[in-house]
This record gives C-alpha cells, structure tokens and sequence, in this order.
C-alpha cells in the first residue's frame, strides 16, 4: 500500500491503529455477528460504546461533573446559530473576531442577537491573538465567544481569556484534544470531530451544566442543549459509526499518554516546521510567534508562482493536502494529533529540496 502523509485541514488523517481496529471489527463487532454500524443505538452493544467514548473523553480532558457532555450532529457550523439560541437569553453577547471562523460565529449570532465586537485582528490581516489588555468589554453580555484555533489563517491563543462571571464559550473544532484545557474555565466548548476526534457527522459539546437552564422552552428538541443533555444526545438517531470511531481515537489517545503526551509531541512537531520555514527565505509565515497554531501551519512561497509545481512535486512524493485555504491561498500543513512525527519530518525534507531545485 501506498504510504500518504495527509495534510488537509479536514475531514484529516485518521490514526492507522484505530483505522485498522475498526477494519478488523468491521464485520464482526466483538463476536455479536454484527458490525457496530448495523446495531440499534439504544441496544447494550452501541451504548456500551457511547458511554465508553464519553468516559474516555471525559478522563482525557478532565471534564469536572458539573459539565455535560453533548454527542450532537451539524458540524461548529449549527453551533454558530446554538450557542446564541440557547445561550443569549434576550442580551447581547460578545465576539472576538480573529479570522474565518470566528467572523461566520458573528454572521451567524447576529442572525440571533445583537452582537458586540470586543476585538478584531483584521486589520493586521488576522496574524495574532488579540492582547486580552485592548479589549473592549462592555458591562453586561450573555457570554463572550472566541475561536481558540482559526484553521485557515493558523492562529492559536496561547492564552485562555479572562472572563469574569461570563460563560467563555470556545470554538475549538480544530485543536481539541491536542493539549490540556482547562474545562472549568470555559462556560461551553465546542468542536466539529473531522480534524482530531475522527471522522465528519459527530459534533461534541461540553457545557456547564447549570447553563442548560437557558435553553428556551420554544426551541426544537434536537436544537436545545438541556433536551439534548435530557436525551442522553439520542433525541434522534445519533451519527454511530462517528461515535463508534471517535471513542476508538480517544481510547488510542489514552494509549499514546493521553493530551500531556500529545502536547509534547505536537510542539515537536509545529517546532521543526516553523524552524524550516523561518531559516528560509524561500518560505514565510505571516503569525505573530506567540499566536502561531500548533495544528496549522500555514506558509507561502516567496514565488506564488511555483505554488502549482510544489503542490505536484508534494503529491508525488506522498504528501497530500498541502494547498492553503482558497481564501488565503498559499500553502498548509495541518498537524494533528495522528500526524506522526515521520511526516512533518518528511514534509520539512521536502520542502527544502523544493527550495534548492527552484534556485
Ligand atoms: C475552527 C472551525 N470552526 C468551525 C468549522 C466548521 O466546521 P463544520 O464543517 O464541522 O461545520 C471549522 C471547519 O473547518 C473550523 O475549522
């Protein structure tokens, strides 16, 4: 079999370890006879699986008690329109607006309620997690949202803001799980699963759970936190093959040393490919140090030119996904948690060869 290195940004790379566990249980899901895909998701094999997942989740960032855990469907996309739904209450609500992602959260909120904009990197071209000390609070909102990690322009907070009696609620779909969080500190977090929890159809939400009690009444069950909290995330028939898979990458998660482990190895990782591209001048990165993701790289050549040939050139030698955004262009690595450390190495190699044959 060919060996691929994928770089895409998501749906992304997948442990070979849990693609392999679940081709072998494929057929016969621990001698039932059946695969775990053809059981129904209120019989004792697939809730032994939902409630082994949430376990697993629940020790790897140790959620507190007071937090639930929400296996929804929708993608960080319905959660832009949720969170204010839910969460709003008839006041405003606060937004820090740093890139792609957190900009489509306001478009969607404003659809809701009124939003305030405490921050906003876009004049400076989304490059930084906005200084916590500029920001612009004002006396009284439901909550205050960020996106912790902009996938497409590769900015991570390296902070957790200050929030005082707020609920922070944190887009997190593309660097949960790839280091400690501190779960107290948030009012809500949410994630998409196609980047590090598994495959696309899964979303998780972990909430505080005296916050459920904002729920309207009026909203529909399957768009409510507390009917979803209620129903066990089984108001209708869950994504259980996402939930079946993304248990099997938090239990290989659990297996490599958990997220202390995984921290390691990811700034392993985003170290030696931000080093490759700052001691060269053929490649740049636009972030600030400080703010610059540790799940995705993102990088330009200095002759936009050369971005076709260097994507054929990448493909050939085995490393997939690497073009950037369509709305930024350029280049990008996305390093996830299953990205082994042999790949970025790979990646790095090539991009210096690259780098040599264009002079
Ligand atoms: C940070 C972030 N938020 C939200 C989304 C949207 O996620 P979904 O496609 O699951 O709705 C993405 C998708 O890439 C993302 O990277």
């Amino acid at each position: 079999m060919r060996r691929v290195f994928n770089f895409s940004a998501g749906p992304a790379m997948l442990p070979e370890p849990v693609l392999e566990q679940a081709r072998d249980e494929m057929l016969d899901w621990h001698g039932t006879g059946m695969s775990i895909m053809e059981v129904s998701h209120r019989g004792k094999a697939f809730l032994s699986v939902a409630q082994q997942a949430e376990s697993d989740l629940r020790d790897l960032l140790k959620i507190p008690d007071n937090y639930e855990v929400l296996f929804m469907q929708g993608g960080a996309t319905l959660q832009f329109s949720l969170i204010p739904m839910n969460l709003a209450g008839g006041m405003s609500a606060e937004y820090v607006q740093t890139g792609t992602w957190s900009k489509k959260a306001i478009t969607a909120a404003r659809k809701i309620c009124p939003v305030e904009i405490v921050a906003d990197t876009s004049a400076t071209g989304f490059d930084r997690a906005p200084d916590q000390a500029q920001w612009n609070r004002g006396a009284s909102a439901a909550y205050l949202h960020y996106c912790m990690n902009e996938t497409i322009h590769g900015v991570e907070f390296p902070f957790v803001p200050e929030c005082d009696d707020r609920p922070l609620v944190a887009d997190c779909s593309s660097n949960i799980l790839s280091r400690p969080m501190p779960v107290e500190k948030f009012g809500l977090i949410y994630a998409g699963s196609q980047k590090n929890v598994g495959p696309a159809g899964l979303t998780l939400v972990i909430v505080r759970k005296d916050l459920l009690d904002r729920s309207p009444e009026s909203l529909p069950d399957m768009l409510s936190y507390r009917k979803v909290a209620e129903g066990d995330s089984m108001v209708n028939t869950p994504p259980t093959y996402s939930w079946y898979l993304a248990g099997l990458v938090f239990q290989w998660l659990k297996a490599q040393g958990g997220l202390e482990q995984m921290e390691r190895r990811n700034r392993r990782k985003a170290a030696m490919l931000y080093k490759a591209i700052d001691e060269s001048s053929f490649y740049s990165n636009p972030v600030q140090t400080s703010s610059r993701s540790l799940m995705n790289v993102a990088f330009t050549l200095s002759d936009s030119g050369l971005d076709g040939e260097f994507l054929k050139q990448a493909e050939e030698a085995g490393l997939a996904g690497l073009k950037g955004h369509r709305s930024v262009g350029g280049m990008r690595a996305s390093i996830y948690n299953a990205m082994p450390e042999e790949g970025v190495d790979a990646l790095v190699r090539f991009m210096q060869e690259f780098e040599k044959s264009s002079a």
